[in-house]
């Protein structure tokens, strides 16, 4: 790793990690995936059951991030349980996520608030879900209800990643077609929907003072491997760009970064035998951070400010979870030192969670044992609380190594 560029993070950047209900809280009863995985279909190899229990061990795991020197977590709110069914916000649940949010601030943490993370409650799934033509007064009535808890908080996330949310709804008409496309465009339905919630959410959301609020893309990061400039450029736009335009003139944009899409002459090039390959058959490609926060702040052409909200590598190899951060970390310190105004990192993962169907892949810096719920940070979080206290010896050590 060569290091040309100075490494230096502005005062106040926030340093954390991030998770999101469903994956981490358990029997998350009323959303429409816990019935997924219970609907005895078979279609989802896993079921969430209880998760990591942090609905219960949220201060244990708020405990360890303060332990670790960060200073921000990031967590979602659960639609489905603040609301369980339409028109009836639940005060107790609302309470839950107001004692979370202060939990932070007692242990320093600033907290990263996410209001919708890919589940929906099970009810508006059976209306239709983003589409049917109550979801807009849905979200919005769920948005008012959270508001009055948000006192105090600074950043708020509306929706993450709406571009794999279109785009799960797209692979389930395929599905049910029968076709299995390498390329899937997001359904433009939902995209729709999403803008407008999103939309919708913020105006609400500016009634907070001192709140900030922004949505988050699932980089996919388009690279040309052949497909010529213009292919690439219109693949970009389906998947990503579309979604970094909407948040134009918005408070920030989450970016969350893994790997990359090589955009080939015959259609996308899927990481094969020959490529290192992550748990999650992703290509290993630390320098995707680097890549996707230059190109959506080139997009931007600077009106929005960035804050990475994920960037993680799922594996069960510590010591390649290190080296895999260290280089993207690297890499965002070199976006900085152009200039890229980006105010925060948080990594994904706190813990190892549910990864959407599956408990295999493990993106946490914090493993859970599944019966006892035991929380045991690993070497790569104690290498994360370094890197936190002193960017610049850790990676310049890292990059020695
Ligand atoms: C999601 C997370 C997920 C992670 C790894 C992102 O798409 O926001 O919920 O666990 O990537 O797949």
């Amino acid at each position: 790793m060569a290091t040309p560029h100075p490494v230096a993070f502005p005062d106040g950047f926030l340093w954390g990690a991030s998770t999101a209900a469903h994956q981490v809280e358990g029997n998350n009863v009323g959303s429409d995936l816990w019935h997924a995985e219970n609907d005895g279909s078979g279609t989802l190899r896993d079921r969430s059951g209880d998760a990591c229990d942090s609905f219960h061990r949220w201060p244990e795991d708020l405990d360890i991030a303060r332990d670790l020197g960060l200073n921000a977590y990031r967590f979602s709110v659960e639609w489905a349980r603040v609301v369980p069914a339409p028109g009836h916000p639940s005060a107790a649940m609302l309470d839950h996520y107001r004692r979370v949010i202060e939990g932070c601030a007692e242990r320093g943490l600033t907290p990263v608030v996410t209001l919708h993370h890919f589940t929906n409650p099970a009810w508006l799934r059976a209306e239709g879900g983003w589409t049917s033509g109550e979801a807009l007064t849905h979200f919005t009535e769920y948005v008012r209800a959270v508001l009055p808890i948000l006192d105090g908080v600074r950043w708020v996330c509306t929706i993450n990643e709406p571009n794999m949310v279109a785009m799960m709804v797209a692979r389930r008409r395929h599905a049910a077609d029968g076709e299995v496309p390498a390329f899937v465009v997001p359904d433009p339905g939902v995209t729709a929907a999403l803008t407008r919630a999103h939309e919708a959410a913020r105006e609400l959301l500016a009634s907070v003072p001192g709140l900030r609020s922004g949505w988050t893309v699932a980089n996919q990061n388009v690279q040309d491997h052949g497909a010529g400039p213009d292919r690439t450029a219109e693949m970009s736009y389906l998947i990503d760009d579309q979604y970094i335009d909407v948040a134009k003139g918005d408070d920030f944009l989450g970016v969350q970064a893994y790997s990359r899409m090589r955009a080939g002459e015959r259609g996308l090039i899927v990481p094969g035998p020959d490529d290192r390959r992550t748990m999650m058959g992703w290509e290993y490609y630390p320098r995707a951070l680097e890549d996707t926060v230059r190109h959506t702040a080139a997009r931007l052409g600077g009106s929005t400010p960035l804050l990475v909200t994920e960037n993680g590598i799922a594996t069960g190899d510590d010591d390649e979870r290190i080296a895999y951060t260290g280089e993207a970390v690297l890499g965002l310190a070199h976006a900085l030192a152009d200039g890229i105004d980006v105010r925060g990192y948080l990594h994904w993962s706190l813990l190892d969670n549910y990864e959407w169907g599956s408990w295999e892949p493990t993106f946490g810096l914090v493993s859970v044992d599944r019966t006892t719920f035991r929380r045991t940070v690993k070497p790569s979080a104690r290498w994360y609380a370094r890197l936190v206290r002193d960017p610049e010896a850790t990676l310049r050590q890292g990059a020695a190594s």
